[in-house]
């Protein structure tokens, strides 16, 4: 893309060369107006967030703003957790430019009046996790983090450590479990009653004099970029972008069955087809495409909507969801069974087990997938039985997992018979198909984490991958 102010090449090494290509205008700029006009401008803007469920920023900011108390602390989270089958893209900026994630976070700090940011991503990034570090300490030595308290903190090598509420318990210090309440209600260090997993008697003398919920502002990196780029040019800009209702560019990656894999920013609004042709050269010479699936969050794209705009608007009318824009593309080798098995197969190991109908219906739909996989087909009936199971998941669920699990599923299974009659009558398919859950991604390639050792459900690793109908 022209002027990409995201992905900026080469990477921005230091805070002089942040400042030289025009960095801190979008801070400076926040900090020179009302923390309600700051939100203003976001709001003018029309900025999503780009963490999956395209939420409006500048809506999330004023629900914080609105819902706190005199006595509470609030907090602006940068989610870098990044862990998306199929996505780079939070990586690839914070490798460009880890100045901008950080510039955005402290315009949602002035934008809401909180004193504390925490910088959340995962300690396997390694090389992120010490760009960030050097970064806040470049804006602190530059005078610029007066008053606020920028912390960077290192989280575990799970999936649920990117959904908002467990990313603040890991803040916290706790494993990675999803809270039943929202952090723009309770946020961090809470000392209001706690509902959540880590549910607990406040034992001081008399309980907390002022309970307070802390509400939190979690936002995706990406996101963060996006309002200090907003600040710097402005919402006109910023919309000219995109659609009207999906402003802005977006950060895609494309991996899969493709000539090379890819992460780049492409304005919203271009037909997906094109975005995979540009960017990753298309499917290999001799084949077409298949489907397309957005990360796991959201149902497949068949090979008859490619002409789907990439947009909130544009992937929802076909189906199916932007989700955090990470493409994986399967060609016409592929068995959609197959790769409804990998997806909820890993669905289910990262399934944290607190909502009995997630763990449990995940566990019952991928062990009757991996039948049908490797060609020991259960009775035509049992695809009722899958089908009562993907119904019932979601029940009494804290997160959004689950639904996941049901809107993809169901969407591989009903969008592609042919495949699914081929399974039933016996034939086996590829247990290994790829749902790459990427390591890196340079140069075209994309380096995917290969086991041993292998995660199981019950979050212990083993030498073995996991089955569940075979040993
Ligand atoms: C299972 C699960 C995993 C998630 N992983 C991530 C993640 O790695 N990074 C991220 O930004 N959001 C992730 N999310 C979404 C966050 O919960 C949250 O919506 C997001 O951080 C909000 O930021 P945004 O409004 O700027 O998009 C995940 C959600 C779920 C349910
Ligand atoms: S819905 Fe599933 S992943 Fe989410 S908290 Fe419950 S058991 Fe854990």
């Amino acid at each position: 893309m022209q002027d990409d102010w995201l992905l900026v090449e080469p990477a921005v090494t230091n805070l002089r060369e942040h400042v030289e290509r025009g960095g801190l205008d979008g801070l400076r700029a926040a900090r020179s107006m009302t923390p309600d006009d700051a939100i203003e401008i976001v709001r003018a803007a029309g900025v999503r967030g780009r963490g999956g469920a395209g939420f409006p920023v500048a809506r999330k900011w004023a629900g914080v703003v609105a819902g706190s108390g005199p006595d509470d602390e609030r907090f602006v989270v940068v989610n870098l957790a990044e862990g998306e089958p199929g996505t780079f893209k939070d990586r690839a900026l914070a490798r460009a430019n880890p100045y901008l994630v950080i510039e955005g976070a402290l315009v949602a700090a002035h934008a809401v009046d909180a004193r504390r940011i925490v910088v959340a991503t995962k300690a396997i990034y390694r090389d992120i996790v010490d760009r960030l570090v050097v970064a806040r300490s470049e804006f602190d030595a530059a005078g610029l983090l007066a008053g606020l308290d920028v912390q960077v903190v290192e989280g575990p090598d799970h999936y649920l450590f990117g959904e908002e509420t467990a990313l603040l318990e890991v803040i916290e210090g706790d494993d990675p479990l999803p809270r039943q309440i929202p952090p723009y209600l309770y946020g961090l260090y809470t000392t209001g009653p706690q509902l959540g997993w880590s549910a607990g008697v406040d034992d001081s003398p008399g309980g907390p004099a002022t309970p307070s919920s802390n509400p939190a502002v979690v936002n995706n990196a990406e996101s963060l970029a996006h309002v200090a780029l907003v600040h710097r040019f402005g919402a006109d800009w910023y919309r000219s972008l995109g659609t009207p209702d999906s402003p802005g560019p977006t950060i895609v990656t494309v991996t899969g069955d493709v000539a090379r894999a890819a992460v780049a920013t492409v304005g919203l609004g271009r037909q997906l087809g094109d975005v995979i042709e540009d960017l990753a050269g298309g499917v290999r010479p001799g084949r077409r495409i298949k489907a397309v699936l957005p990360g796991v969050a959201n149902p497949v794209v068949t090979a008859a909507d490619l002409d789907a705009p990439v947009s909130y608007e544009g992937l929802a009318a076909v189906g199916s969801g932007l989700g955090s824009a990470g493409f994986i593309v399967y060609d016409d080798t592929r068995n959609m069974v197959d790769v409804a098995y990998q997806v909820s197969r890993f669905l289910h190991i990262e399934s944290c087990g607190q909502c009995n109908s997630c763990k449990l219906g995940t566990h019952d739909v991928t062990a009757l997938l991996e039948r049908l996989v490797l060609g020991d087909p259960p009775a035509t009936s049992a695809v009722a039985a899958l089908r009562r199971s993907l119904a019932g998941v979601t029940d009494s669920a804290r997160c959004y997992l689950p639904t996941q699990e049901q809107r993809v599923i169901a969407s591989l299974l009903d969008r592609f018979p042919d495949d699914l009659a081929e399974r039933l009558a016996g034939v086996a398919g590829d247990p290994d198909v790829p749902l790459p859950k990427l390591v890196d991604l340079r140069d075209g390639v994309a380096t995917v984490a290969a086991g041993p050792p292998h995660k199981h459900p019950d979050w212990t690793y083993h030498e073995t991958p996991v089955r569940l109908t075979r040993s």
